[in-house]
């Protein structure tokens, strides 16, 4: 019986990589501040060319390196629950740098409120801004990746998808429909050489959370397996891995970087 040998290759190959030699295109969603501004520097780093969008320009990354990323950046003003806005933006995008090969869906909105007490106004921009938004986007980025029959999309949930928690309800919805949504759009992507997954994380510190007082933090450490909040850092590896080729055969998943609060 003669032995199955994997053909060799090297370390950063993968059946994704076969044409490399041009700039692969990322879109990021609210790139201006916290883990999307994070990615977006990491992936202009890393030779990509990088789209992004958010309601403000401030607080855009600058590049503090020397680097000239004004050829491979590009900006424009979107609000996630504008559907016109989004699919403006994305061709746009496509006009510029002709293809997307990755999609992170990373902005979000968070409000706080028991369900009792909750406006019809807030939980309407929530859904709008945490799930149809990324729907959208997906919708308008997926139609360029399917012309070229590959890419990747990465949605941002939180660890409020898979374990609830008091006055979050509306944002917690928004995050398992997100995580859902994965699921099936891996299902639907798959034959197409499009990846799906989901990256769930716990508390990072940006000013989306910045109104959690130190006592909670604390709290949350506590409540860790690894006695510990997590980095920004820590957070944007999880999405770099799955828009890596490491990763090239893992779609349809959620993974969650959380130290261990959630097991
Ligand atoms: N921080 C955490 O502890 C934590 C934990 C779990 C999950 N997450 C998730 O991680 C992702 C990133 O969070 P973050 O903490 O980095 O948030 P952040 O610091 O508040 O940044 C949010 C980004 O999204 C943009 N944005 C917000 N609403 C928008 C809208 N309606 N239209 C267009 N852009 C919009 C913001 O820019 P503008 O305001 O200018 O529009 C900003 O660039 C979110 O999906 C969040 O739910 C965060």
């Amino acid at each position: 019986m003669t032995a199955f040998v994997a053909p060799m290759r090297s370390p950063t190959e993968s059946p994704q990589s076969a044409s490399h030699a041009e700039p692969r295109t990322a879109v990021v969603s609210g790139g201006s501040r916290g883990l999307g501004a994070l990615l977006v520097r990491r992936l202009l780093a890393g030779g990509w060319q990088v789209a992004t969008f958010s309601r403000k320009a401030a607080g855009l990354p600058r590049d503090g390196s020397g680097n000239d990323w004004d050829e491979r950046f590009f900006w424009q003003q979107a609000d996630l629950s504008s559907t016109a806005s989004l699919r403006d933006f994305v061709a746009a995008v496509a006009q510029r740098f002709g293809h997307i090969d990755l999609l992170v869906n990373n902005a979000g909105l968070l409000a706080e409120g028991l369900l009792a007490t909750v406006s019809e106004k807030t939980v309407q921009a929530l859904i709008a801004a945490n799930l149809v938004g990324p729907i959208i986007l997906t919708q308008a980025c997926a139609k360029v990746m399917m012309r070229r029959k590959r890419g990747a999309i990465i949605n941002v949930s939180s660890i409020n998808s898979v374990r609830g928690h008091p006055g979050v309800s509306i944002y917690t919805a928004s995050k398992a429909g997100l995580d859902g949504f994965t699921r099936s759009m891996a299902r639907e992507l798959g034959p197409l050489n499009i990846r799906v997954n989901s990256v769930v994380p716990g508390f990072f510190a940006t000013d989306l959370v910045a109104s959690l007082t130190p006592e909670r933090r604390d709290r949350i450490a506590r409540r860790t397996p690894l006695k510990r909040l997590s980095d920004i850092h820590e957070v944007a590896d999880a999405v770099m891995f799955l828009a890596s080729e490491g990763s090239s055969f893992i779609t349809g998943q959620t993974i969650i970087v959380d130290g261990g609060y959630t097991c």
